[in-house]
């Protein structure tokens, strides 16, 4: 390969007209794949168009190498899945691999064989409208659907299933700690400890990487003053160096070209030194690293032996995909629209994924031979419900709106409807047996660039409550939300308030699934709700303070809290209620004590506890276990989630749920940026339950 095809191996460009920064590519697109100067083109889909493209890239280029086509793939290419928020409130892991899984099928047969997904970043920030990509607050969660996508999109880390016509290959992105951003402005800075940023930002980094990720995005934010797409420590020290990946690290979208906004590169040439250096290897969009790697490299400033690595990393994964043995997709066997076992897993995800925030009095569930039901609200009929990155199937399959659902599920009601027009819903309220209030946010109110500071319902939902509720018949109110919401004062009245998210394409009906009961909702929040923007960041894996809040002592003064709010949030990360009742055992630990040497060695703890479903009916329960160092050479979380299991009972039916504790599990990674995860001495809480607020706990004594 001459210099240059070896830096066009590195250049993506994009394929749409879009506007945005470095849109409008097409035709630059094709000249560089004629002249064989490109590796990669995002944005493009459809058997037809990329076929056409890749012969124009392996018939009519000098070495013929085929290009690889990526795409954002987030929660569904055209059967839209639950928002990943929503898929990470069911506390299984397996709805994100079931998408990851279809998604696959469906993009690989539109000829895409490489997606910008999963996306893990770990957040405090509800402000952040990329909290809806995201698995919530905790790493350990976060962690387990990463790798859960990772292997529902590629099948086993050794990649031996890329090349099937069945899967793609999957990017861990943002790397690293883009979660973090202040005051959850997207792409701002964030400045972050070395134990933070391996505690809490890099472990689903670690586990997509372990479960064989095929590549790595940079994130847009600075880490510690240093922006993500130059920053050696993390890209060549950390995940290159000490974790050993072999795939390569994509920029985002002109990422590499903003190191000069950052007021981190001083023009294109030293951008593209920066970046490439750093260990980045392909460059989304912007050119700096094409446009200057010949002189760069006659310099002196950036090294053969770098370029060809980056280089070989791509090659890599174009022979691992198949792409030279087979660069194009059959354009006959497309599947051309989401299938019937499509919608139906992505129905049962949406369900699985609700959470039952109050169910007071038992309004719910609905009973399907009610004589009238009004359903009401701003999303009542909505039919675009797919959520922030629903794929290309959400401008061509409209979601099932919940109003016709509702109609479905009881063939007998009398169902009537009203916007969000107060008089016509109070009107339809009063008439009707029980009234659905759905509220929350349009889909384009989260996702990437759609931060709010005020993250409350929108302007005159709070109304449409109160006035339905003054009718005094009973009501629900569903929440179709991106983020977790300040919900007001009128959640602690309300009969009944369902969580749904952005619930995808069978959003109504997974709605109704859950309304009339045929789905025991049991999904948990991954996420605090604050009771006012102004706790944020409020998270349940914080660490303690000198002089924490004491609920027994609330008029004590020189405490952390706030004057004027109640302490804590409304509702806590692990909540979520059930049609149901369980009662948990307290947990039971194998041993009370176990040696660090022991634990190095690979030996564990086994935490067991029953569980039982006390009511009336079926229902499911996520048990869950944290655990607290107590005294640590790092002030360690109250609690860290370390454990979870969604398990579904029969009325009167008990099971016992045992977990591992091991070295990962007790030790925590210090300050030394080489990177040192050490297990100390001392006492651990180790606690069990239905929610992080569990008081349930057993001491085990690390010796
Ligand atoms: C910018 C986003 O940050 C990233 O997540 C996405 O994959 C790229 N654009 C490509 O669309």
């Amino acid at each position: 390969m001459t210099v240059q095809e070896k830096l066009g191996q590195i250049q993506q460009l994009t394929w749409t007209g879009d506007t945005g920064p470095g849109g409008g590519q097409t035709e630059q697109t094709e000249a560089a794949a004629r002249a064989g100067l490109l590796g990669s083109v995002l944005n493009i889909h459809g058997a037809r168009s990329s076929n056409s493209l890749q012969r124009i890239a392996v018939e009519e280029s000098r070495l013929g190498i085929p290009l690889l086509f990526g795409l954002d793939v987030i929660h569904g290419f055209w059967t839209a899945f639950p928002i990943p928020l929503a898929q990470a409130s069911s506390f299984d892991p397996e709805v994100a691999r079931l998408d990851a899984e279809v998604s696959a099928k469906e993009a690989r047969s539109e000829g895409v064989r490489w997606t910008f997904s999963p996306m893990m970043d770990v957040t405090h920030e509800p402000r952040w409208g990329r909290i809806a990509e995201s698995c919530g607050e905790d790493p350990y969660l976060s962690a387990a659907f990463a790798v859960a996508k990772v292997q529902g999109y590629q099948g086993p880390a050794d990649g031996s299933e890329l090349s099937r016509t069945d899967r793609i290959a999957a990017c861990a992105k943002h790397f690293v700690a883009y979660g973090g951003a202040e005051g959850g402005r997207d792409y701002n800075t964030v400045d972050v400890s070395e134990q933070r940023l391996r505690n809490l930002y890099l472990p689903p980094f670690k586990a997509a990487v372990d479960a064989g990720v095929a590549t790595v995005m940079a994130a847009f934010n600075t880490i510690g003053g240093v922006p993500a797409h130059g920053n050696a420590h993390t890209m060549n020290s950390v995940l290159k160096e000490e974790w050993g990946f072999k795939g390569f690290v994509v920029s985002d979208y002109t990422g590499v070209e903003e190191l000069i906004a950052h007021g981190f590169a001083e023009d294109g040439a030293d951008a593209g030194r920066l970046a490439l250096n750093s260990g980045l290897d392909m460059e989304m969009v912007s050119t700096n690293v094409a446009d200057h790697g010949e002189a760069l490299l006659s310099d002196g400033q950036i090294t053969m032996e770098r370029l060809d690595d980056a280089v070989t990393r791509i090659l890599q994964l174009k022979f691992d995909l198949g792409l030279f043995d087979n660069p194009y997709s059959g354009e006959s066997a497309a599947v051309a629209e989401p299938t019937a076992a499509a919608r139906a897993a992505s129905r049962a995800s949406a369900a699985r994924s609700m959470v039952l925030l109050r169910n007071e009095g038992s309004v719910l569930p609905l009973s399907p031979a009610a004589g009238s039901i009004a359903v009401v609200g701003p999303f009542a009929d909505s039919t675009r419900l797919h959520g922030t990155w629903a794929g290309p199937g959400a401008s061509r399959f409209p979601s099932v709106g919940i109003l016709d659902a509702v109609r479905e599920a009881a063939p007998g009601a009398k169902v009537t409807h009203a916007g969000q027009d107060l008089t016509l819903a109070v009107a339809a309220a009063a008439a009707a047996e029980v009234t659905v209030v759905v509220v929350g946010e349009d889909p384009g109110l989260s996702g990437e660039a759609a931060v709010r500071s005020d993250i409350g319902l929108p302007a005159g939902q709070e109304e449409l409550i109160a006035a339905v509720a003054a009718t005094g018949k009973p009501f629900v109110v569903v929440l179709v939300n991106g983020r977790p919401l300040v919900l007001g004062d009128w959640v602690d009245s309300a009969p009944a308030v369902l969580e749904v998210w952005h619930p995808g394409i069978e959003a109504g009906h997974a709605v109704a699934d859950v309304l009339f009961g045929a789905v025991a909702p049991g999904g948990k929040l991954p996420v605090t709700f604050p009771r006012a923007v102004g706790q944020i960041p409020l998270y349940y894996n914080h660490e303690s303070t000198g002089r924490p809040y004491n609920p027994a002592k609330p008029e004590e003064k020189f405490v952390s809290k706030y004057l004027d709010l109640a302490d804590g949030p409304r509702f806590p990360f692990g909540y979520g209620l059930s049609y149901t009742t369980f009662a948990v055992s307290r947990p039971q630990l194998s041993r009370e004590s176990i040696a660090r040497d022991a634990l190095e060695r690979g030996e564990t703890v086994e935490v067991s506890l029953t569980v039982t479903n006390t009511g009336e009916q079926a229902g499911d329960e996520v048990v869950q276990l944290y655990v607290h160092d107590v005294a640590a050479g790092i002030a360690q979380p109250v609690r860290r989630l370390r454990g979870f299991e969604r398990v579904t009972l029969e009325p009167g039916r008990s099971t016992t749920v045992s977990f591992r504790l091991g070295a990962q599990d007790l030790g925590f990674w210090t300050n030394d940026p080489a990177g040192t995860f050490i297990v100390e001495r001392g006492r651990i809480d180790v606690y069990t339950g239905t929610s992080s607020t569990t008081r349930d706990c057993s001491p085990l004594t690390v010796v």
